[in-house]
């Protein structure tokens, strides 16, 4: 049996502090992410990206204790690869039209996130053990060190710049 339990002592670390993460035997907490008010950065299409990596936690949750990882991760490859094209998109647009400062940096952890998922995919063709527990962990670090902070950060840049 696997035992991890992560703690966190560094605020504020917003899911994590809410379940943190539990893992015994290879199953995860199975109470869903649910939004909270404090995530909403009140620009839509930044909203509805968080909202919908959220809702891919979500789905990874029930996948990891259905235990059917290998049958059903393609999904999540799927969901993922459209939350890039569009919305990591979307954001580098708005960034650069308003020549957000850290840019650069920004943009450079967005492209850390997909050679993760690129690695994650080679992993699964592989047969990696535990990877939809191994991509469940990257997801929600994510979460919490991007779009908690990074993105944050970014949005009152672009709300300054008019951006709605
Ligand atoms: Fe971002």
């Amino acid at each position: 049996m696997i035992i991890i339990i992560l703690f966190n002592y560094v605020q504020p670390k917003f899911v994590y502090s809410f379940t943190k993460i539990f893992i015994m035997g290879n199953i995860v907490n199975s109470e869903p992410y649910q939004w909270k008010d404090e995530y909403t950065v009140n620009i839509t299409v930044i909203d509805e990206q968080h909202k919908k990596f959220l809702s891919i936690i979500n789905d990874l949750k029930l996948i990891i204790n259905g235990k059917s990882c290998k049958e059903k991760v393609s999904d999540i490859f799927f969901q993922l690869a459209y939350l890039i094209d569009y919305y990591f998109l979307k954001e580098e647009i708005y960034f650069n039209d308003l020549k957000y400062p850290n840019f650069d940096h920004h943009k450079k952890q967005h492209n850390l996130f997909i050679d993760r998922v690129i690695q994650f995919q080679k992993d699964l063709e592989n047969n990696k053990p535990d990877l939809c527990l191994e991509i469940y962990q990257y997801l929600e670090n994510w979460f919490d060190e991007h779009i908690l902070k990074y993105d944050k950060e970014a949005v009152e840049y672009l709300k300054n710049g008019g951006v709605k």
